[in-house]
């Protein structure tokens, strides 16, 4: 039973609500954006699937709510195997581990979340697995003690993080391919709003939906929050009519501003700004600061703050740039110091 217990169902591994579920799509071509990383699992797959071999082992990584998961359950159903999806911090011991690999069939897809959060001892048992399709197994304690190897399925491991730069290199080194999810554009979220909406029979005007796209945070999964907010609003309060007008009104009463910035991240700006006169500020002085966890920060806030160029990041700590301080409609004081008088850098990244 214990075993078991290990795999979450996709529901349990999915942190948001069945719409969300309904509203994930099943295939490559249904999956827009992330052109490069769909051109490159699609050969792979179909490489894999004329050979008839498992697909090798894939880590994806980036940002929350990018399509990590999809992916990895788009690639199961596009090689017809089954997926098993557990997560970094919920395989506590190497026996734990040891007993999810040894339940995988041929072929299979074992989905770990989070990766990064493996401990080093339970990597340890995925070496062997990933390179040689072997479980080491240690039996007996003391100097009695031996050593086993145990013949495993030929399985694909999909790893997903939001730290590459803490995964370990040598369990890095044993994927096959590596991809990076990167923001999408707002033509591309006004395409993934658009699909939704008619999933959820929603009728949704091209302004309403470039309205929503542009104010994503370049983020399918906040699109899609924003949509049925939308949706909530126009059925209370404008006769269950999606306009534009009632976009803009549901954002308002959201707190979400014009380049799609909630109030967490302005309170991590006005933070950086108010109280730590622009920066340099550590990253853990900044959640203290606000009352927020440094692990969201900086998986949540902090990239889509450096996207816009509104946010550095130097040795010395997080520094506000002079776009944020535009941004929020602060004068910027007038020293000489790092990380002023970068314009070109929120200008250009504030579209993508
Ligand atoms: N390219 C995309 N097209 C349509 N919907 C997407 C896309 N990427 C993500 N989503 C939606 O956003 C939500 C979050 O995606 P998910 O795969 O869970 O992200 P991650 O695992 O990277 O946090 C899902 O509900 C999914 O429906
Ligand atoms: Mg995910």
């Amino acid at each position: 039973m214990a075993r078991e217990e290990r795999f979450l169902t996709p529901e349990e591994a999915e942190d948001d609500t069945e719409v969300d579920l309904s509203l994930r799509p099943r295939a490559l071509d249904e999956f827009p954006g992330q052109e490069r990383v769909k051109e490159n699992l699609s050969i792979a797959i179909e490489a894999a699937r004329q050979r008839e071999e498992a697909l090798d082992h894939l880590l994806l990584y980036g940002p929350p709510g990018l399509g990590k998961t999809t992916l990895a359950n788009i690639v199961a159903r596009e090689m017809g195997v089954a997926i098993r999806t557990t997560s970094g911090p919920a395989i506590e011991r190497p026996g734990d581990l040891a007993a999810i690999l040894t339940n995988l069939k041929q072929h299979d897809i074992l989905f770990v979340d989070e990766i990064h959060r493996l401990s080093r001892s339970v990597e340890e048992v995925l070496y062997p697995a990933m390179e040689d399709f072997a479980l080491d197994l240690v039996i007996g304690k003391g100097p009695g003690a031996r050593s086993m190897r145990l013949a495993m399925p030929r399985f694909t491991l999909v790893g997903a993080t939001t730290r590459y730069a803490m995964v370990s290199a040598p369990l890095r080194d044993r994927f096959g391919s590596v991809y990076r999810l990167d923001f999408y554009d707002s033509a591309t979220l006004g395409i993934i709003v658009g699909r939704s909406a008619r999933i959820l029979g929603v009728n949704l005007p091209d302004d309403a939906a470039v309205e929503i796209a542009s104010r994503s945070r370049g983020t399918p999964r906040i699109a899609n929050r924003i949509l049925r907010r939308v949706r909530d609003y126009a059925q209370v309060r404008a006769g269950g009519k999606v306009t534009i007008e009632a976009a803009r009104a549901a954002l308002v009463l959201l707190d979400i501003d014009g380049l799609g910035l909630d109030e967490t991240d302005r309170k991590v700006l006005e933070c950086i700004i108010h109280k730590f006169d622009g920066g340099p500020v550590g990253l853990e002085t900044i959640a203290a600061s606000i009352g927020e966890e440094s692990d969201t920060i900086m998986d949540v806030y902090e990239p889509f703050l450096l996207q816009c160029g509104f946010l550095q990041r130097t040795p010395r700590g997080r520094m506000a740039t002079a776009g944020a301080y535009r941004h929020l409609g602060v004068p910027m004081p007038n020293r000489s110091r790092e990380g002023q008088g970068q314009p070109g850098l929120w200008d250009e990244g504030a579209g993508g």
